[in-house]
């Protein structure tokens, strides 16, 4: 893997949007699993600080409820902390038992913290024994699509990933950009003109547009 140096210490590099996502291999609630697993599909891999824990715990609801959503998107769902097999089957298993629902996805027990370091999920300044609340949308090719991070204390919007993932499918199937709050269905964004001509051209294409750099479209 690439690597940065620092001082006297290499640190790995962190992914990044647009680069390949860190390849790895992992024990998991499901076995074990490489990143070149899911090749072909979507996926979320995300990072919670711990098990038995009240936030992680809606989040793990809020994940299980939008995973068939997720699924016809093509997108799988990879969970991870630093928790053994042990606690994360014994966790699942009281969600299931205590909130009626399901955990469909796997888990990975990153307890060497390998996963965990790879991707900078340990923010030390938060925590420097748990993961804080991280997400990669890795795309079908295994490039870094998104990273969201959120702290320790507040859990995540569901609804936020699943039009992420719409956003991204759309930019891709479509070569168009989308506005903020934007919802499938609504208007999408003209790219940007890249010389004179373009712009001159967009303005007459029959677009939506406020002015020559800002146009609008539907689909
Ligand atoms: C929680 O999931 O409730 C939680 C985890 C770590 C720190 C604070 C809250």
């Amino acid at each position: 893997m690439e690597e940065l140096v620092t001082g006297e210490q290499a640190a790995p590099a962190l992914p990044r949007l647009g680069s390949p996502a860190p390849s790895f291999e992992a024990e998991t609630t499901q076995g074990t699993l490489r990143l070149e697993d899911y090749r072909g599909s979507w996926l979320i891999l995300f990072s919670h600080p711990a098990d038995f824990t009240p936030v992680c715990t809606t989040e793990f609801v809020g994940f299980a409820e939008i995973a068939s959503q997720l699924r016809e998107r093509n997108v799988e769902l990879l969970g991870l902390s630093v928790d053994s097999t042990y606690s994360h089957i014994a966790w699942v298993r009281n969600i299931e038992e205590k909130f009626g629902i399901e955990v469909p996805f796997p888990v990975i027990a990153d307890l060497n913290k390998d996963v965990a370091t790879k991707y900078g999920m340990i923010m030390p300044g938060e925590s420097t024994t748990e993961t804080s609340r991280c997400v990669f949308v890795i795309d079908p090719e295994g490039v870094v699509r998104a990273m969201v991070y959120y702290p320790l204390t507040t859990g995540r919007n569901m609804d936020e990933f699943l039009r992420l993932i719409d956003a991204l499918q759309t930019t891709d199937e479509h070569g168009v950009a989308t506005p903020a709050n934007w919802r499938p269905g609504e208007k999408v964004i003209v790219p940007p003109p890249k010389t004179a001509e373009d712009a001159e051209e967009r303005v007459k294409a029959g677009y939506e547009c406020k002015d020559w750099y800002f146009c609008l479209k539907d689909l």
